[in-house]
């Protein structure tokens, strides 16, 4: 079995499954398998386990990160259109005790301006947008170097 300290949850919001479809002039072409299959890759070669999820539903997110609890070292969580409105998710963010990475595609800050506004931001360790399928690849390697020394720290 692996050890809890070594597992990463990554939550993907609506319409993420669409990537590859999707208005390609933000989101690049890749489409969420592919990265799925990237970020495990560079996980495994750091010794950690990714758990990676995709879900159109908040109340089925909002479960999956109240389930993460003692399960897991670590979040990257990229709600989608959620992340501008959900105060269901922003609750029970706030109730798990693990760094959370929040993630983007696109440049949030350089679109409408509703999407300005992160609910999830003030609970992030970091925020990573604006690469494509690169913000998720650094994601990964910003939260296992966050969580290999707060371990180190802690021995
Ligand atoms: C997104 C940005 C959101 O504003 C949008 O609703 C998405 C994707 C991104 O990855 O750039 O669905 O989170």
């Amino acid at each position: 079995m692996e050890k809890v300290t070594n597992k990463i949850l990554v939550l993907n919001g609506p319409n993420l499954n669409m990537l590859g479809l999707r208005e390609q002039e933000y989101y690049g072409s890749s489409s969420l398998d592919d990265i799925e299959r990237s970020i495990k890759e560079i996980a495994e070669k750091k010794g950690f386990f990714v758990k990676f999820k995709q879900s159109n539903s908040e109340g089925e997110l909002v479960s999956w990160i109240q389930e993460s609890i003692n399960n897991y070292s670590g979040l990257v969580i990229n709600a989608g259109a959620y992340t501008h409105t959900s105060i269901a998710i922003f609750d029970a963010l706030k109730i798990i005790n693990v760094p959370i990475i929040e993630v983007h595609l696109s440049n949030i800050y350089a679109r409408e301006q509703f999407r300005k506004t992160s609910l999830i931001s003030e609970l992030a360790t970091g925020i990573i947008c604006g690469f494509g399928q690169l913000s998720y690849e650094l994601a990964i390697e910003a939260l296992i170097t966050n969580v290999q020394r707060k371990e180190k720290e802690n021995l």
